[in-house]
Formats: C-alpha cells, sequence, structure tokens
C-alpha cells in the first residue's frame, strides 16, 4: 500500500488463480431479504447467467411468485442454489452470516463465496475459516451506501485474496464495487469502524434531543446548536474538521471533562440515562490523565493530523 498525501493506494493486487475464470457465471444468493431482493431483481439480465436464491423456512406461494416475476429460482435448501452457482452472495442477517457459511461449506468447493453481510471481524474470519474448509473461496465485502436509492450500483467494497477478481466480475455486472485489500476482515471492519460515528452521532442526537424535550427547551437548544455548528471547525472538509476538534479536545480535557460531569449529572437529575454522555466523560477523564499530552500539543496549532491521532490512539486506545 502506498500513500500519496491523503489519498492511499492499493497496489498489492496480483493476478490470483481460482474461480470466476470463465463466463457466464451462475449466481447463488443466500437469504432473500431486502437486501437480496434488491440485488437479484436489478442484477437480472445485466450479469449472472442464472440467478438462484435460498431462503429458509417458511416460504410460500406468494413469495415463490415473487421469485418468479424476477425471474430468479427460488430453492429450498441451500445446496440447491450453491451446487450449480459458480459465485455465492451471503445476505442474512450479521448473527446468521457463520451458520450460513457453515451450511454453504459442504457444497463450496471450487466457487467462490461472497460474504456481504454488516457482521463483525470474528465472525468474518469464522465464516472464512469454514469457507476454506470446505475447499471455496472467500471474500469479505461490505456495502457502504444506500442500498434502497443505489440498488445493484450501492457503493461496495471487498476485501481477501480474490478481491480484486471480485470486484473485476461486480463492476462487469454494472455494480460498484472497489476491492480494497488481500486481507479478509478489512472491508467488514472498515464498515464497522465507521459506524463508530456514523451511528453514535445518531445516539448523541437522540441523547440530547430527549433531554431538550423532557426540559421543555428544544427550540432553545437546537437554535444554539445551529449557531455553533455554523462556526469553526464544523465547517471545515472532514480531515482538517477532526484535526482541530482533537487537538482541541487534547488541550482542553481537564476543563471538558469537569464539565461534562456537570452534563451527565444534570441528565440524571432530569430522568435521561445518560449513556453517550457517560462515555463521552469517561474518554475525556482518560486523556486528561494523560498530562503530557496536553504539554504536547498546547499552544501548537499546527501539528499535523497524524501526530495528533496517533497520540489520541494512545490514550484512547485499548486499556493494558
Ligand atoms: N438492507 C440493507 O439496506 C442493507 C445494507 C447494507 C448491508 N446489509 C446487510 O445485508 C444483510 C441482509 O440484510 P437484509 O436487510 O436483506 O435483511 P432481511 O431483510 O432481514 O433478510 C434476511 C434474510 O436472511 C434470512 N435469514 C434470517 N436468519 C437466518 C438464518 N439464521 N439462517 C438462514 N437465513 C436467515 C431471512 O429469512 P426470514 O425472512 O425467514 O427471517 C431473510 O431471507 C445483513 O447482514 C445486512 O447487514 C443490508
Amino acid at each position: 500500500m502506498s500513500s500519496t498525501g491523503t489519498k492511499t493506494t492499493i497496489s498489492y493486487f496480483h493476478e490470483v488463480p481460482g474461480t470466476l475464470s470463465h463466463t457466464p457465471t451462475h449466481l447463488a444468493i443466500l437469504g432473500f431479504g431486502t437486501a437480496s431482493t434488491t440485488l437479484a431483481k436489478n442484477l437480472r439480465g445485466r450479469g449472472p447467467a442464472t440467478i438462484r436464491v435460498w431462503k429458509r423456512q417458511p416460504w410460500n406461494d406468494e413469495l415463490q411468485s415473487m421469485a418468479t416475476t424476477m425471474g430468479v429460482t427460488l430453492c429450498d435448501t441451500p445446496q440447491a442454489a450453491i451446487e450449480p452457482a459458480d459465485l455465492i452472495f451471503s445476505l442474512v442477517p450479521p448473527d446468521a452470516a457463520v451458520q450460513v457459511a457453515e451450511a454453504a461449506a459442504n457444497h463450496i468447493r471450487g466457487k467462490s463465496y461472497l460474504d456481504l453481510n454488516a457482521a463483525s471481524l470474528r465472525a468474518i474470519e469464522k465464516a472464512e475459516a469454514s469457507i476454506r474448509a470446505g475447499g471455496g473461496e472467500f471474500t469479505d465485502g461490505a456495502i457502504m451506501g444506500p442500498l434502497g436509492r443505489q440498488l445493484h450500483r450501492v457503493s461496495t467494497v471487498v476485501s481477501g485474496p480474490q478481491a480484486d477478481k471480485v470486484a473485476r466480475l461486480l463492476c462487469g455486472w454494472d455494480m460498484q464495487v472497489r476491492a480494497i485489500s488481500p486481507r479478509v476482515g478489512l472491508a467488514s471492519t472498515v464498515k464497522m469502524i465507521r459506524s463508530v460515528y456514523t451511528k453514535g452521532i445518531e445516539g448523541i442526537v437522540l441523547e440530547c434531543l430527549s433531554a431538550a424535550h423532557l426540559f421543555d427547551a428544544t427550540e432553545e437548544v437546537l437554535e444554539s446548536l445551529e449557531e455553533i455548528l455554523e462556526l469553526g471547525p464544523f465547517l471545515l472538509p472532514l480531515r482538517e474538521m477532526f484535526n482541530e476538534l482533537l487537538a482541541e479536545q487534547v488541550e482542553h480535557a481537564p476543563r471538558r471533562a469537569a464539565e461534562m460531569e456537570q452534563v451527565v449529572k444534570t441528565l440524571e437529575q432530569i430522568q435521561v440515562e445518560p449513556r453517550m454522555s457517560r462515555g463521552t466523560l469517561t474518554t475525556l477523564q482518560k486523556i486528561a490523565q494523560k498530562a503530557e499530552l496536553a504539554k504536547d500539543f498546547s499552544g501548537k496549532p499546527d501539528v499535523s493530523p497524524g501526530s495528533i491521532l496517533a497520540a489520541i490512539a494512545r490514550v484512547a486506545g485499548p486499556d493494558r
């Protein structure tokens, strides 16, 4: 991997022998819910010669006729879907990813398996182990964009030894798939880590607005937020904004921790459970305890994003 400025270029893919080297490609999709139906419906006629889907029981005539309308074959066992296929997508709830990979493993020899579930690193590693033990090729995938809006062109990243080949095949089907690494787990974990921010911010908004509502102060809180979000770091490009926020956090952590303690007490008093605020307090207290960090950064507004991030990772990272 080489880094040019802020962009990272992946340059270590090479031709990997294996499946998917011939056309036409027959696709199997394990699971027949929102994501599977969206992809099956929109990929039909675009690339795969055939699409078979497996749906666990129960299923009924309505589902059967939906599959027929879509032009896909509904199968009642994983084996029936997988055996005629070259490429298999797994699209089941994250907590079923391992179980479904285990069920697929008995029929997977010589085939390529793409796990698109938003599952944890450990689950992806377990799914990979099952597929490899069964003689299949495993690729880790993460759907990163809004599926409902982007349909089969939803922005997707893949990682694993076959990722480049899988991405090229799927881009040929008019999908938007980018191979990011030969390392299984990277695609899913990038999505998990991104969710710390994207879902975390939703939790913070909810806690903030619940408290505002309960205290009958919603308008005042919203107006005040509008005012500060139109100022300072929040209008900067993302990387600069993060850099400024972190630099300030390091420098002012002791004072902010003391304030956050009062925030937690206030929410408790008005009977809003301060789940997110307690997390913020703990983080600030941890940073504040590392006095040398503040010393490193105070009065040095030009410290590079990399050095601040590395320093924050040292204190906010794993407890040892
Ligand atoms: N939907 C999205 O916009 C989206 C976006 C990005 C990523 N994803 C990922 O895609 C995957 C599927 O999401 P989805 O929205 O399509 O979910 P969904 O609508 O709930 O569909 C899940 C499918 O998996 C089946 N299933 C559930 N538990 C199973 C089990 N233990 N064994 C076998 N099959 C099982 C379900 O069957 P039953 O109906 O019988 O339960 C259903 O057919 C998830 O991992 C999700 O994180 C989805």
